[in-house]
């Protein structure tokens, strides 16, 4: 009889251990974060201990989470007895594996992995089991290293396993203190918050240090010293001032990408205008010049154009050029030019003062078929004595310029000269941009007639390219 009671009450005290230790641990001291996001309540050990015979339980407190899957040694649960006497404690919704009487078949590595419908956390717990007492503490748990801002909560715990079935006293218990900088260590104020919790009857126990509302002065080293009678462990754990530089939003950032931005569009607004001008800033200026230039009509004069020409030339001149301008609404007049070059100037110059602009045709017939620079450096010479502003040099060729074209005793060369004066290049290839480079040159005309109804009379089959003189 008295055996049964006896029995009977350690069944009884057993209960008591199995609720004290295991029921409750997921529900006690957990993290104080909001919401109903999948992540662990409390901190979760890496290292576990036991001694062989005794009660022992794993918890992988969390919330949020769909599933929980153990593991040992990667082995899923449920596992066969000679892996593991360990079993779910699905009243704990499975945060919770145990077993009454550990054995050393028992060590390994226990992993649980949670899951909800888009993310997994998983935690290995190494478990070692004792088969008597050991000598030293074994550290279970202590708090990484931490950051925080002035203001917030803080919380920082340390726990070792003493493997004595005992409660603890004055000679088993962790405490923290603070360490100054030269060593000393000081207990913390009544500020601080230190719990003390203990699990699986008093084998395994540690301490919560909570610091509310973290002052400049509370950042530094926290020691956490854990004691059993005849010996002692201790950990650092630094506090330091999370900065909040990184979270610190420039009012006024340097808009790099908006610059960049701009100038990627001005650069496309330069190119496109680049090229609009070069594709029709000809037609443009020769539309502007006719549409806001001052008419010259009233200025006494009889014509608009001299056509000056080479007597070989005159096909070229007669059925060409004079139509075509004319076609344009430009009153032309002509004149042939003598060989002698020399001659020129008094030949034209009796003309422009009845003529608003003089264009001459340059050919290799205008300097006796001997196209060299020399020659034609003394044609545009002879030239450029009349009024500058009214003549127009159309050369038919391309004139010979040079690189190492020596300078004449005024630093002039053909090239330079040319440049001085109203040369215009006839380039075979386009038509269009030879007659409004010649139009831009002559005088504005304010009425509008269209090429198509009054077409260049050309005298022969052949074109003006056909008539140069290659
Ligand atoms: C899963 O948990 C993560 C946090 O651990 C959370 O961000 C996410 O929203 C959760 N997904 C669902 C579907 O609950
Ligand atoms: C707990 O584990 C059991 C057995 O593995 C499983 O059937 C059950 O769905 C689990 N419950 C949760 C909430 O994960
Ligand atoms: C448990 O994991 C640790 C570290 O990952 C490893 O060193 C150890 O061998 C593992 N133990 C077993 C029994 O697999
Ligand atoms: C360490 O510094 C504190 C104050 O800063 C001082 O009270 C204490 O005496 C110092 N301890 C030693 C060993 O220098």
């Amino acid at each position: 009889m008295a055996g049964k009671t006896i029995s009977l009450f350690v069944v009884y005290a057993g209960f008591l251990v199995f609720a004290n230790g295991m029921e409750e641990h997921c529900s006690l001291n957990t993290f104080d974060i909001a919401g109903n996001d999948m992540h662990f309540t409390k901190e979760v050990t890496n290292e576990e201990f036991a001694l062989v015979g005794k009660f022992k339980g794993l918890h992988c407190c969390a919330k949020g989470y769909r599933s929980i899957e153990w593991y040992k040694d990667g082995k899923i649960y449920p596992w066969e007895l000679d892996l593991s006497r360990m079993i779910i404690y699905p009243e704990n919704a499975n945060q919770t594996i145990y077993t009454y009487a550990i054995r050393p078949d028992d060590e390994g590595n226990y992993t649980c992995v949670l899951r909800n419908d888009t993310v997994m956390h998983s935690h290995t717990i190494n478990l070692k089991v004792f088969d008597q007492i050991p000598d030293q503490l074994q550290m279970t748990y202590v708090s990484q290293n931490k950051q925080a801002y002035v203001g917030e909560n803080v919380r920082l715990f340390c726990e070792a396993f003493a493997g004595v079935v005992d409660l603890p006293d004055q000679n088993s218990e962790a405490i923290w203190y603070k360490k100054l900088e030269n060593g000393t260590l000081v207990e913390l104020s009544d500020r601080f918050n230190q719990k003390k919790v203990i699990r699986e009857d008093g084998q395994t126990y540690g301490t919560y240090l909570v610091i509310p509302k973290v002052r400049k002065d509370d950042y530094g080293v926290y020691r956490c010293q854990i004691e059993k009678p005849g010996t002692s462990i201790f950990r650092d754990v630094v506090l330091d001032e999370k900065s909040r530089v990184l979270n610190y939003i420039n009012p006024n950032p340097f808009p790099l990408k908006e610059m960049v931005l701009c100038s990627i569009i001005i650069v496309l607004i330069l190119t496109t205008f680049i090229v609009l001008i070069n594709q029709y800033g000809l037609a443009f200026q020769v539309y502007m010049k006719d549409r806001f230039s001052t008419v010259e009509d009233n200025d006494g004069k009889t014509h608009d154009v001299m056509v000056a020409y080479a007597p070989k030339d005159s096909e070229l001149a007669l059925g060409v050029l004079v139509p075509t301008l004319e076609g344009r609404g430009y009153r032309c007049t002509t004149r042939e030019l003598s060989a002698d070059i020399t001659n020129w100037s008094t030949e034209l110059s009796g003309q422009i003062h009845v003529c608003r602009r003089v264009i001459t045709l340059i050919s290799p017939a205008t300097v006796n078929d001997s196209w060299i620079s020399s020659n034609l450096y003394q044609a545009l010479k002879q030239l450029q004595t009349l009024d500058a502003a009214k003549l127009i040099c159309v050369a038919l060729k391309e004139l010979p310029f040079s690189q190492n074209e020596s300078k004449n005793s005024v630093g002039e060369t053909l090239a330079s000269l040319a440049r001085s004066m109203n040369v215009i290049q006839w380039q075979r290839s386009s038509d269009e941009s030879f007659w409004l480079r010649l139009c831009r040159e002559l005088p504005p005309k304010r009425y509008c007639v269209t090429q198509s109804s009054q077409r260049p009379r050309l005298t022969s089959e052949r074109s003006f390219d056909s008539l140069v003189v290659a």
